[in-house]
Formats: structure tokens, C-alpha cells, sequence
């Protein structure tokens, strides 16, 4: 009898997913953390037929030539920068990642984070605590009304498309850029507008948005020249991926408030955050959790899951779950 296959998952993820995996081969579930780096990877990743990694997990081409049996890499995320695709589909890999079911609770997330941005939630709950409230003043955190203002989105998928429905109902002017346009009916539908060159859109937002992919062309897109174009009042929320920014242009620009405010979700080098982002004014810095909900984190892993069976079983690409295609 053939071995039963072997299926590497580089973190502890939710039970459901573990226990329906485990009718498609062994599974080993590492600890967080163990598989941060290409070289532990390249060590194991021999035994393995299937992965199920997190963005964290640095799936390269060298991760991938080690991988001799491996059939599929399936990613705990929508976004796969973390993975050499190009390299995984010549070797014959699999690739699978997870779009749609984090879509509603990045979009609530993104409009958590404008509201409690353009409110000072941060500040004035530091302050709280620190013993200085003493009574209500009038002149006290004022912050950014939203109704009228304009949101200025970086990629128009389906995350983008979220948030721009969530600020359409607080009475935002909604403009975006991206790859392409998208349809005319999600355009009538968000009442938003296209705008063809980034530097146009980058000038006319009260709080910019990235909700673009990681790519050679959105790499440091927002750098000190697109943020000198922002105006100083604006906002910046990043939840798309940290190398977007150059961070280090985005600490000056806070420091010397040549911008309101910054809502960071993800960092270039994560977990490490520039160390003048730590010390920025009106600056929220979190730690990648924009699709934290119990009930979206069990549907990506199921997702995943879902992948890795199917091309274990043999399934032909068209009945597996959400393949890169090539
Ligand atoms: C993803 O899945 O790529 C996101 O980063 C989740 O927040």
C-alpha cells in the first residue's frame, strides 16, 4: 500500500480545518515561527507531498527545488508575494490561495481603522489613562468628520470594493485607482470614479487607501514624493501589504506632519516595525489582523484545505478550490 501522503501546516490553525485535513494524509503542524525562514524550510520541506503556509512563510525557489514531492502550496491569505509562483508552476507545483472569505472582515476592518484614525481614538484613550482627563473640553481631540470627504482607494479588487461600500454609507466621495477599470456597475454602484494616474488621485484624498497586492509596481509606490503630494490633513491605511510604503519616508512625513495620520496593518519587514513609525503622532500600529475574525479565519483555513484535498485526491484544476493560474 502506497504511503499515505504528507502535509506540512507551518502554524497551529483552527481545529475544523486540522481535523478535515486529516482525512487526506499526516499532517504535521509546526509551532509559529518554525518555519520562518528558507533554510528550516529547505531542511524539511523533502517529506512533504502538500503545504498549507502562512504569508509569513518565505516559499521561494529554493524552498520550492527542495520540495521534490510536493504537489501543492496552499496559502493561509489572499495575498501570495510570499510565494515564487512563477518558480512553483516550472517545478510543476500548485499554487492555491484564499480570496473572498476575508473580504467582509477587511472591509469592516478598514473602516475600523479610518474611524478610529480620524477620531483620535488612540490618543484620547492614552490620554485617559494617563490621568489627564478632567473634564470635558470643547477644544478636546477634534478629529475628521467623514461625510463629504474624499477616499482615495489603491486597488479596486474585492477588499477595496469592501471599504468603498462601507465609506460610500458614511457619506464618503469615493475615487480609485487601479490595474484596470473596473466594471461599470460596481462604479454606479460605490458612485466612484476612476482615476487614471496615481500622483491625481494621491492629491485630491482626505485619506488614501491600499488595497492593492504586493508587486514590482506597487513596491514603495507611496514614497516621499507621492506623500509630499498628500494634503496635510490626509490620512494614510495601509492593510494591504507594508512594502507598499517606504516606511521610512512615511515616519518623516509624520513626524514632521506633513500628514494627519497614519492606520498601519502590515509592515515591510514583519514583525519588525521601523523604529520611527513606533514614535509617529497619530500613528496606529497593528499587528497584521485585518482578517482576525473566528469565523473568517476557519473559512480561509477550510479554503486552503480544501486545495490541498483536492490535489491529493487528483481532482482536475477546474473542481480545486482558487488555483494561481499560471
Ligand atoms: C491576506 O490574507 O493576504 C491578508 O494580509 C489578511 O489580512
Amino acid at each position: 500500500m502506497a504511503d499515505s501522503p504528507h502535509i506540512l501546516v507551518t502554524e497551529p490553525i483552527p481545529q475544523k480545518v486540522i481535523s478535515f485535513l486529516e482525512n487526506f494524509g499526516t499532517l504535521t503542524v509546526a509551532q509559529k515561527g518554525t518555519y520562518d525562514t528558507e533554510e528550516a524550510l529547505i531542511k524539511d520541506i523533502p517529506d512533504y507531498d502538500a503545504l498549507l503556509c502562512m504569508l509569513s512563510t518565505p516559499v521561494s525557489k529554493k524552498v520550492l527545488e527542495a520540495g521534490k514531492k510536493l504537489k501543492i502550496v496552499a496559502n493561509f491569505a489572499v495575498g501570495y508575494d510570499n510565494i515564487d509562483v512563477e518558480a512553483a508552476h516550472q517545478l510543476g507545483i500548485k499554487v492555491a490561495n484564499t480570496p473572498d472569505v476575508l473580504t467582509d472582515a477587511c472591509g469592516d476592518y478598514a473602516m475600523a481603522l479610518l474611524l478610529a484614525l480620524s477620531r483620535k481614538f488612540k490618543e484620547a484613550d492614552e490620554y485617559l489613562r494617563n490621568g489627564n482627563f478632567t473634564g470635558w473640553e470643547p477644544l478636546g481631540f477634534l478629529g475628521m468628520e467623514l461625510r463629504g470627504r474624499t477616499l482615495g482607494i489603491i486597488g479596486m479588487g474585492r477588499i477595496g470594493q469592501a471599504f468603498a461600500q462601507r465609506a460610500q454609507a458614511f457619506g464618503m466621495k469615493i475615487i480609485y485607482h487601479n490595474r484596470s477599470r473596473v466594471e461599470q456597475a460596481i462604479e454606479k454602484n460605490l458612485n466612484a470614479t476612476f482615476i487614471p494616474e496615481v500622483r491625481e488621485l494621491v492629491e485630491q484624498c482626505d485619506v488614501l487607501s491600499l488595497n492593492c497586492p504586493l508587486t514590482d509596481q506597487t513596491h514603495h509606490l507611496i514614497d516621499e514624493n507621492m506623500l509630499e503630494l498628500l494634503p496635510e490633513h490626509a490620512l494614510l491605511i495601509n492593510i494591504s501589504r507594508g512594502a507598499v510604503i517606504d516606511e521610512a519616508a512615511l515616519a518623516n512625513a509624520l513626524h514632521s506632519q506633513k500628514i494627519a495620520g497614519a492606520a498601519l496593518d502590515v509592515f515591510e519587514n514583519e514583525p519588525e516595525v521601523h523604529p520611527k513609525l513606533l514614535t509617529a503622532p497619530n500613528t496606529l500600529l497593528l499587528p497584521h489582523i485585518a482578517s482576525a475574525t473566528h469565523k473568517t479565519r476557519e473559512a480561509i483555513g477550510m479554503l486552503a484545505a480544501k486545495a490541498i484535498a483536492g490535489v491529493l485526491e487528483g481532482k482536475p484544476d477546474s473542481e480545486i478550490p482558487n488555483l494561481i493560474s499560471p
